[in-house]
């Protein structure tokens, strides 16, 4: 059954036509990699999935709701430029994100809780290489290790929905075999529904169960913004490319086909 249905989706912004006519539906577990050229308005479409915006036309359902534009927990989102709070410590960036639905009124735990929420994002942190900067301050890192520590920020809270923008672009490329290695051993962990733009497109080759292409059908050179992009093409990935998965997140994809 479809989990997200996209149905026919238009956004605009006054008379610039930014997306126009998409139609998608996908699966709870699928992972959707996305590629476009810059301006196309990938970003703009998980916006939309975040429900941080309204489409001008259309609608977006997700488990047969029709998604309001209210961001909730079961929607996590890492922004394409890193987006953590300043004024807390690397530690408490990642586990206030376990204590504030626990404790919304003092946004803080004590106890047993406390320690053990604080466990979790320390293990969470040790895994995308921060273990050595808890105490830190996100001033005192460097672009990719505060970007690391938004993708921490989003992993650990296992959202339904991972919106994932251009995550990894500002990492190393050894750092960033590790990440892809996480996002699969926690999409093959959670089954959690993943939508990630990349500019690699070999990226989204290799991580994805399912490509999708943005891209303008229509151009009016004398009117640019009279025409939006659409979803011209949505590539299933086959299984060699998939190679790359733990057995678990195998099982996962090929259950997702069967
Ligand atoms: N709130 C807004 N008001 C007006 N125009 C907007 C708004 N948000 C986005 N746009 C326009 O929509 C277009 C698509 O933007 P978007 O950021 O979604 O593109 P993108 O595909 O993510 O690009 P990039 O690859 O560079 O990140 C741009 O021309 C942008 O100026
Ligand atoms: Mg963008």
């Amino acid at each position: 059954m479809s989990f997200i249905t996209i149905n026919n989706i238009w956004q605009e912004y006054g008379d610039h036509v930014v997306l126009e006519n998409l139609n998608l539906t996908v699966k709870e577990g699928e992972f959707c990699s996305m590629v476009g050229a810059s301006g196309c308005g990938k970003s703009t479409f998980l916006r939309l999935l975040l429900g941080q915006e309204s489409p001008s036309r259309g609608s977006i359902t997700l488990d047969g709701n029709v998604l309001t534009a209210e961001p909730d927990s079961s929607r996590g989102v890492v922004f394409q430029h890193y987006s953590v709070f300043p004024h807390l410590s690397v530690l408490d960036n990642v586990a206030i994100g376990l204590e504030l639905p626990q404790s919304p009124l003092f946004g803080r735990l004590f106890g047993a809780k406390k320690r053990a929420a604080r466990e979790r994002a320390t293990q969470m942190l040790e895994k995308v290489g921060l273990g050595h900067a808890l105490h830190k301050y996100p001033a005192q890192l460097s672009g990719g290790m505060q970007q690391r520590l938004a993708i921490a920020q989003a992993f650990i809270m296992q959202p339904r929905v991972l919106l994932l923008d251009e995550p990894f672009g500002a990492l190393d490329p050894g750092i960033r075999k590790d990440m892809h290695a996480l996002l699969l051993q926690l999409w093959g962990e959670t089954r959690m529904t993943v939508f990630m733009v990349t500019h690699d497109l070999s990226e989204g080759f290799n991580l994805g169960t399912r490509l999708l292409v943005f891209d303008k059908v229509r151009l009016d050179p004398q009117a640019p913004n009279a025409y939006g992009a659409r979803i011209t093409y949505d590539i299933p990935l086959n299984e060699t490319r998939l190679s790359a998965l733990s057995g678990t997140a195998q099982d996962n994809v090929y259950a997702l086909r069967g």
